[in-house]
């Protein structure tokens, strides 16, 4: 399974890249708020870091808008994905965005229904959030499952991007469940990394390796 970082944060996304885990990147308003500036200066800044897609999310509602706001981001790199919320002009978009060439990432998908529909239009990139269903006290992860049965039995090429993750637990179970794809925010990667054993075990072997040197200088 890929691991995108979903962040407009650079340093977050230059860290994971350093750490060689980074396969892409997802961005969206609300990420894009939190660190301010220009969006196009972003984007360009975080496709010359990793040449994995990057996932840049139209605003608009109607579907021309949306065409001229997607076409734009397209121009900026060539692995620039254009974001587009589930809607019927989001299907529309998506559908006029294949027919050009430029490829989409469907969000705000929290149905298997939706995410076919998504695909069939002919979007890349399948975003079901997860993080938000288990919010409202349902299985994120059936949307999950029921869209890797899905594209398996119907030989669909569009990707499931596990999104809305929230802990490391979500990683596991949507790696197991079959999807493509999951994009993790970095608090939950720095998570991922970590473990108290982990963590104990290094401490004591530099203990130890301390305390060997003493004790073999002390005796030379
Ligand atoms: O990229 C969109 C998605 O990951 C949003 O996550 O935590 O706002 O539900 P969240």
């Amino acid at each position: 399974m890929k691991i995108f970082l979903d962040t407009a944060d650079i340093e977050e996304i230059r860290i994971a890249a350093r750490w060689g885990v980074l396969d892409g990147v997802t961005t969206n308003p609300t990420l894009y708020a939190k660190v301010g500036g220009s969006y196009d200066s972003i984007l360009a800044e975080v496709c010359k870091i990793t040449s994995g897609p990057v996932s840049a999310e139209v605003i608009s509602d109607d579907v021309e808008a949306m065409l001229d706001e997607g076409r734009h981001f397209a121009k900026i790199a060539p692995n620039i994905v254009v974001k587009v919320a589930m809607s019927e002009n989001g299907l529309e978009a998506i559908s006029r965005f294949a027919d050009e060439g430029i490829r989409t990432n469907c969000t705000l998908i929290f149905t298997a229904n939706q995410g076919l529909l998504a695909a069939k239009a002919g979007a890349t990139l399948i975003s079901p959030f997860v993080g938000r269903l288990d919010d409202i006290n349902q299985d994120g992860m059936i949307v999950i499952r029921e869209l890797a049965e899905i594209f398996a039995i119907h030989e669909m090429d569009a990707q499931i991007l596990s999104a809305s993750i929230r802990n490391p637990l979500h990683v596991t179970q949507s790696a197991m469940a079959g999807a493509h794809i999951a994009t993790i925010p970095f608090k939950v990667l720095q998570q991922m990394v970590h473990h108290p054993l982990t963590d104990k075990g290094i401490a004591q072997f530099k203990a130890d390796w301390t305390k060997a040197r003493e004790a073999s200088a002390a005796t030379s």
